[in-house]
């Protein structure tokens, strides 16, 4: 069996630091290991829709943003796939038939659709398309076959469905579909990055996120305004590093390598939060080393990021081969579904066969 990895996410919005931690960067790591046989990366606008409905001109414009972020962080169209989720009808029909696999209370359970809800008031008004896109979701996975999909830990709800879905599906109509498997980041502090104001999670109507394409000065004042431990009034008080999202931030940012780089006069994390903790160091170094490894991380980012901005007739093309080559993959799996649901009608064993067993 071919070793390979489906992911994406929704064009909603420009990428930050969290996605970056959370999924991105192991994205690269694992499309250049060459351990994999194919990759495919979905700028999902089809699903951005399910909650966007009245705002089709903001996912579109966020198809050629997310793109330039994934180009900028090193996805390489020579070796993974990127392409547009809407473009493939097929992902639509899949959906429609891996509906009748699960049950509305089922749906009606999953944990990231019910957070989505309540944090998006939605109650009475949820769309029918937004509450069944872990299926839709489903369908995206198993059309590529894929065997891995590298997703922040959000998604793991989606993965449980589909594994669920694909269980079924080859129950009912005999082994079709490939079962995945999530990946996620290992660190504790890349799971689940806070915003820079410490609250949960980054997002854009919060205010509380470090883009990948916001400048050097944004970067740094964002990082000086981050939230620490607010019983740490001065330097010598004994500081919290747990909680306290500058912390938080180097876990899941800062290497040992770092520390000598920038002439940190620890040798490690654990020494500068021995320090904290303990009484004497204030905030503000802490912060001045954290916005170091920040810009050192961001610079080459940005750099590439503006590059590729400024050619977005080559995006454009990465994103229409993309999008065929993704186009030719589901359609061979929905082939394969379609014969296993006794859908392919027209095909020699279709209607034929059932016409001689009916006339018989
Ligand atoms: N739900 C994902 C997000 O919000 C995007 C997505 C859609 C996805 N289909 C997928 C991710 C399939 C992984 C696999 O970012």
């Amino acid at each position: 069996m071919k070793n390979i990895i489906l992911t994406g996410d929704r064009p909603t919005g420009k990428l930050h630091i969290g996605h970056y931690v959370g999924s991105l960067r192991q994205r690269v790591l694992l499309q250049n290991s060459g351990a994999y046989d194919e990759t495919y990366i979905m700028l999902a606008d089809a699903q951005a829709l399910t909650d966007n409905a009245d705002n089709p001109h903001k996912v579109r414009d966020n198809i050629l943003e997310v793109a330039l972020d994934y180009l900028a962080c090193g996805i390489d169209p020579q070796k993974s796939i990127i392409f547009i989720q809407s473009q493939l009808p097929q992902l639509y029909e899949l959906s429609f038939h891996y509906m009748n696999l699960v049950t509305v209370a089922r749906v009606q359970r999953n944990p990231t659709v019910k957070a989505e809800i309540a944090q998006k008031n939605f109650e009475q008004s949820v769309p029918v398309g937004f509450f069944t896109y872990p299926i839709s979701q489903a369908a995206d996975i198993t059309a590529f076959d894929a065997t891995t999909v590298p997703v922040g830990e959000d998604q793991k709800p989606m993965l449980e469905q589909t594994v669920e879905i694909v269980r079924k599906f080859n129950s009912v109509y005999g082994p079709t579909l490939v079962e995945p498997q999530i990946l996620l980041a290992s660190n504790a502090a890349c799971l689940r990055l806070p915003g820079t104001d410490g609250k949960a999670k980054m997002s854009k109507s919060i205010g509380n996120c470090i883009y990948l394409c916001d400048s050097e000065k944004v970067v740094r004042n964002k990082v000086f305004n981050m939230y620490t431990d607010p019983g740490h009034l001065r330097a010598s008080d004994p500081g919290k590093v747990e909680g306290n999202a500058v912390f938080t931030y180097l876990d899941a940012f800062a290497t040992t390598e770092d520390f000598a780089t920038f002439h940190s006069p620890y040798a490690n994390l654990d020494e500068m939060k021995a320090h904290y903790r303990k009484g004497g160091l204030g905030d503000v170094p802490v912060k001045e080393f954290l916005n170091s490894v920040m810009q050192q991380l961001l610079a080459p980012i940005r750099e590439r990021r503006q590059e590729y901005a400024k050619d977005l007739p080559y995006v454009i093309d990465v994103l229409k081969k993309g999008t065929e080559q993704a186009r030719d993959k589901a359609a061979a799996t929905l082939h394969r579904v379609r014969k296993a649901m006794c859908l392919d009608h027209f095909s020699e064993n279709g209607l034929n066969s059932a016409a001689a067993r009916i006339g018989g």
